[in-house]
């Protein structure tokens, strides 16, 4: 155990909230709940303290044990609760490595948390495992690695992530957002998380699984985490409807045809590139394992208003000077990509 990085000692001793006993087939006056429903929904009693079922199926869609998974409201959930267990506000810091996704930011200035950063690396956006590690040498309490990288598409290697955990040991929890994962063609580390204490794995159905609606995602990690990450989840926090939807919507069919879906993606991904990579209006596509490109244009200001024309929306990054001209373009269906290369394929007519 002494792998693992300290939490807030405030959390270590907290007192857990005693939920009233939900049992079947009992007469409950113990919940204050309605004791009955107007218009049969079924949804007078609270969800369980804990979705068990849908545990039990998101670890068999993930393949790691039941006990080293808490089921949270999207991933981001999970990233707001680690840093609420593992930081104390206006103290710890966190370490990220932009350009990345932005929540990292979000919920560490909620939580009066300073960030560090180890940029990524050059004109491949690499991870900077020496600067990681150096900005982790003065206490931090997380370190956020997202791979395949929102919004860049880059990956960490196997060996600078076991280097990080190593290195980290006892002293930081290294998170591992995995949110697209399966539009790599490596393989999720999510099972590293059950050997080392010091790894969180995020995993969501958000992207390939198709169900950004449901919010519903992963953290995955030892027994040992997942109890102390247990402690802040609130109770009932999983509400009854979203756990039915997963349940029912989790079946092989929709399995294979969102693998189908997450197929074409990636071979789109690949076409979208090229067509656009030859456009006289890009001047670089950065190669992507996830299921948008990050492009940088020649002229993006008057790119976004001429799809905005067409009714075509792109994600622009005015806030960040490192992505200045660029947007990253999430892969479409064929015909929406289609639509987009045509509007692009326009404005460079239009220009000459
Ligand atoms: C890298 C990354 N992590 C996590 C999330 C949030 O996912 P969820 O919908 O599971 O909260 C996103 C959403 O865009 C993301 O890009």
């Amino acid at each position: 155990m002494n792998d693992l990085p300290p939490p807030r000692s405030d959390i270590l001793n907290l007192k857990s909230y005693i939920a009233g006993a939900q049992i079947n087939d009992t007469i409950r006056l113990n919940a204050n709940e309605a004791p009955a429903a107007a218009g049969d929904t079924g949804l007078n009693r609270y969800p369980e303290v804990r979705p068990l079922a849908l545990r039990n199926r998101l670890a068999s869609l993930f393949d790691v044990p039941a006990e080293n998974l808490l089921v949270t409201r999207g991933t981001s959930e999970a990233i707001d609760i680690l840093m609420r267990t593992w930081c104390k506000a206006y103290r710890d810091t966190i370490v990220t490595t932009p350009p990345t996704f932005d929540m990292y930011r979000l919920y560490a200035n909620i939580q009066g948390i300073d960030i560090l950063e180890a940029p990524l690396l050059g004109d491949n956006f690499s991870f900077d495992v020496s600067a990681i590690l150096s900005a982790c040498g003065s206490g931090s309490k997380l370190v956020f690695l997202c791979s395949p990288n929102n919004p860049t598409g880059s990956q960490i290697s196997q060996s600078d992530l076991a280097k990080i955990i190593e290195a980290t040991k006892g002293r930081s929890i290294i998170v591992l957002d995995e949110a697209y994962i399966e539009f790599s063609e490596r393989g999720s580390f999510a099972k590293l998380a059950l050997q080392h204490n010091n790894l969180v794995v995020l995993r969501t159905l958000s992207k390939a699984h198709g169900l950004a609606g449901v919010r519903c995602g992963a953290a995955i990690a030892s027994e040992a985490v997942i109890n102390i990450l247990s402690k802040v989840l609130p109770p009932y926090s999983f509400p009854t409807p979203a756990i039915q939807t997963v349940l029912d919507i989790l079946s092989d069919k929709h399995l294979q045809e969102s693998a189908a879906i997450v197929a074409s993606v990636v071979s789109e991904r690949a076409r979208v590139s090229a067509h656009l990579e030859k456009l006289d209006c890009t001047t670089f596509c950065w190669p992507s394992e996830a299921n948008f490109i990050l492009v940088h244009f020649s002229n993006l200001k008057m790119i976004l208003s001429h799809l905005a024309e067409r009714k075509i929306l792109i994600r622009e990054f005015s806030d960040k000077p490192e992505l200045k001209n660029c947007a990253r373009i999430t892969i479409g269906l064929k015909e929406q990509n289609d639509a987009l290369i045509n509007a692009l394929e326009d404005f460079v007519e239009r220009a000459k």
